[in-house]
């Protein structure tokens, strides 16, 4: 068992990052661990991969441009907090390219530090051409993100994705990874991304979609639920637009009704309200987003009539 009890975690990381500092981060500050215990109270949904049955927290941690930052102690100090707040508050599911500059070593280092190898569900992807060019790319992103076996391994925008699949498809029969799926970001790369999930035994895919952007519900989605096929959803608030539009409007009071207090929860609790969706992935660099993304993944969801509303509400 990879995942250890993430109550008896909290407890650990939170009581460690107050007594010591031995990875030379900032502790948490006693506002923001008061959030974590908080946090604690509830564990967060999960939700079965289909293709083996374990089961993943609905919210995970994206890792594009967040992640991406030098060895100064400041910046890692904060992204250090969001890694052990991400376990400490039930979730696992953390993602990364090489397509993202120095994200996966940072990923890497910071787990190691905190000692949250064992934690977290690491999800990467190939992002290049040619068989032997993904080979060493992968090779090297194992190495980078410190972990002895990638749990999912994505061809990154569909790139060349027939001839890195035949090599995914032989690594997860050598237990080199444990799952196997693509990813795109855009509606551009849907059509391909159908075709490959009827001829390949996927276990995931990974899209976009948010309450702007809903084409995912015509096909994809769909398709992935009768193909049995994990979805992890990328660009869940449109890279942070989502947030500009609604910085003159008021989350409105039935919000509640769904257990939602906070605009950040009422975008991804509309997406989790999909029953095809296995886990968000919102980037953050911040604890108190984090924590806030987290809490979509508690209580209750809207209902149909619920998203209808949610929909008519959003501000153009
Ligand atoms: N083709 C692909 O495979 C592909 C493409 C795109 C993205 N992805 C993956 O999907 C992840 C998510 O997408 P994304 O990072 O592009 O966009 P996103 O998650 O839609 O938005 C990230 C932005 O939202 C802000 N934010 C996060 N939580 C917040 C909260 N609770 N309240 C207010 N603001 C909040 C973040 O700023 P702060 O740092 O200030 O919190 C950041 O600017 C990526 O990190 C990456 O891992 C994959």
């Amino acid at each position: 068992m990879k995942r250890r009890n993430f109550l008896q975690l909290s407890a650990l990381s939170v009581g460690s990052t107050l007594s010591s500092n031995s990875s030379g981060q900032d502790p948490l500050d006693s506002q923001e661990i008061k959030q974590v215990e908080r946090a604690n109270v509830a564990a967060i949904d999960r939700r079965p991969i289909p293709s083996s049955g374990e089961s993943l927290p609905v919210i995970g941690l994206g890792t594009w441009q967040t992640f991406d930052v030098g060895a100064e102690p400041e910046q890692r100090a904060e992204l250090s907090n969001v890694l052990k707040s991400l376990i400490a508050g039930g979730g696992s599911v953390i993602d990364s390219s090489p397509m993202y500059g120095r994200s996966e070593t940072v990923v890497g280092e910071l787990a190691e530090q905190a000692g949250l190898q064992d934690d977290l569900f690491y999800a990467t992807k190939v992002w290049t051409r040619g068989q032997q060019a993904g080979i060493k790319q992968m090779q090297r992103s194992k190495l980078r993100m410190r972990t002895s076996q990638m749990d999912l391994m994505q061809v990154h925008n569909l790139l060349d994705a027939e001839r890195h699949l035949e090599t995914l498809t032989k690594w997860k029969q050598q237990d080199l990874i444990r799952y196997v799926g693509i990813t795109h970001y855009h509606t551009g790369g849907y059509a391909e991304m159908a075709a490959l999930m009827q001829q390949y035994p996927l276990d995931f895919i990974q899209i976009n979609y948010s309450m702007l952007s809903r084409e995912a519900e015509q096909e994809l989605l769909p398709l992935a639920q009768e193909r049995k096929i994990a979805v992890l959803i990328n660009r869940p608030y449109e890279g942070g637009e989502l947030f500009a539009r609604v910085k003159e409007t008021e989350l409105p009071s039935w919000a509640s009704e769904f257990d939602c207090s906070s605009w950040g929860q009422f975008f991804l609790k509309f997406i989790l309200a999909n029953p095809a969706v296995t886990c968000v992935i919102p980037g953050t660099s911040k604890v108190h987003h984090l924590l806030d993304n987290l809490s979509a993944g508690r209580g209750k969801l809207p209902t149909q009539q619920h998203r209808e509303d949610m929909l008519a509400f959003m501000p153009s």
